[in-house]
């Protein structure tokens, strides 16, 4: 704990706010700092220290303006006793004086904080403890992206000098921040990125031991079956069994043969590169062999095939989820593109289930068409009461609207320009 500020008596800047020389040194400190320091948050605080020492202030916090939540994050802070707090101070952008910098993108000096109303108590600063501050506004090329905020315990006049020597500080900042915040996002992006790739292979070696199980449960043995009973008819003591036990061998090849064509469509259906979506999805549908009435609502859409390939692994995998789990005596699948984008929609009649605990369960179905989802930048729905039915809804957004959308995402009805 670093030892309590004096409050008696105001300690003497280090710096005096017009001495320009001496200021110029902090700026080529930062600048300095700016190229060995990548890491944002431990930049902004040795920002901070350096500001704090020049103008014997109390307080110094460095507020960047997060833009997805339209807040103010404090990210920077010295004394150290504050840094347990950095990360989780948030203020909405236009509340509270670094609010209020940071929306107007004009600097405010605060003498007396408890007669302004634009103050807010935030009890993680202990804001109890300061009266006045200099707040000056982190000015970038691209616009606002934060607020450096000076406080002082004793009423103190902070004015135009000390606003000015700050302001050179945060125009320096500001470019530091942006670069900060935009190298922040790209280890955020490389971090997804791997975590996806982790899930891909995941969700391919899962592919194969289902493949592998499919194969060896199905195919494997009835062919095994087959071969037991052709041995059985060659050693048939009349024709009588042999016929019997050959029509045996008949039935378990053309199963075989059955099972063959569903594992090949399962692994890849030729008919998504021949004929696209639409006829893949109505081929796995007449390839599942059971007596579900299958009804189909499906739009000719020109999607990019990786979206397709993914859109049909999510009906494959419903599909087998109904004949698995459903009891249904109907499902409907449908696809449709609108102002909102790609819906496609799968929904059975059968008995339902509870999704909190299919999720709690360890099967990679349902989380695997999360997954595709996700990666696609679509929302996945699942709607499923006991008793009541399962309703699967993925909608995929038109490009440039999800987080991670690429140009060949935007739907067209199939031949249009
Ligand atoms: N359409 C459905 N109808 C009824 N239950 C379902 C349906 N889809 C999924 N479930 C339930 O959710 C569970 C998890 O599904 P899933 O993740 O695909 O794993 P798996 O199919 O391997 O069991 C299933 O075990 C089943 O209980
Ligand atoms: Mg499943």
């Amino acid at each position: 704990m670093s030892e309590p500020p004096d409050t008696q008596t105001a300690r003497a800047p280090r710096i005096r706010a017009g001495d320009d020389a001496a200021w110029s040194g902090i700026l080529r400190q930062i600048i300095d700092l700016s190229a060995e320091e990548h890491n944002l948050r431990a930049m902004l605080r040795r920002v901070a220290e350096l500001v704090l020492d020049a103008t014997a202030a109390d307080a110094c916090f460095v507020h960047v303006v997060e833009h997805d939540s339209a807040e103010v994050v404090l990210m920077g802070a010295s004394p150290a006793e504050f840094e347990p707090v950095v990360g989780s101070v948030r203020l909405p952008i236009g509340e509270g004086i670094a609010g209020w910098v940071a929306q107007r993108g004009c600097p405010a000096l605060v003498e007396d904080k408890w007669n302004d109303p634009r103050y807010r108590y935030i009890p993680a600063l202990r804001g109890e403890e300061f009266s006045s501050l200099v707040s000056v506004p982190l000015v970038g090329p691209h616009g606002v992206v934060g607020a450096l905020n000076v406080h002082a315990r004793r009423p103190r006049h902070f004015d135009l000098k000390d606003m000015e020597a700050l302001s050179s500080v945060a125009n320096l900042l500001a470019g530091i921040v942006e670069n900060g915040v935009l190298y922040d996002r790209l280890l955020h992006r490389e971090a997804e990125l791997e975590r996806f790739a982790a899930r891909t292979i995941e969700l391919q070696e899962l592919d194969r031991r289902r493949i592998a199980a499919d194969i060896h449960d199905g195919i494997s043995q009835r062919l095994v079956s087959a071969w037991y009973h052709l041995k059985a008819a060659q050693s048939a003591p009349d024709t009588t069994t042999s016929r019997a036990e050959m029509e045996a061998v008949d039935g378990l090849l053309s199963d075989a043969l059955d099972e063959a064509r569903r594992a090949i469509v399962g692994l890849h259906p030729a008919v998504l590169d021949d004929l696209g979506l639409t006829a893949a999805i109505t081929s796995v549908s007449a390839s599942l062999g059971t007596d579900l009435a299958i009804d189909l609502d499906l739009a000719e859409l020109e999607l990019a095939s990786h979206v397709e390939a993914s859109l049909f692994r999510i009906v494959q995998e419903a599909l087998q989820n109904v004949v698995k789990h459903a009891s249904a005596s109907r499902v409907a699948i449908s696809l449709a593109a609108g102002a909102e984008g790609v819906k496609l929609a799968i929904s059975d009649d059968g008995r339902g289930f509870d999704p909190d605990s299919a999720r709690a369960a360890t099967s990679y179905g349902l989380s695997g068409i999360h997954e595709r989802a996700r990666v696609l930048g679509a929302s996945f729905e699942l709607c499923s009461r006991s008793g009541d039915g399962t309703t699967l809804l993925i909608c995929l957004p038109p490009a440039g609207e999800s987080s991670n959308s690429r140009p060949d995402h935007r739907p067209t009805p199939a031949g249009s320009p």
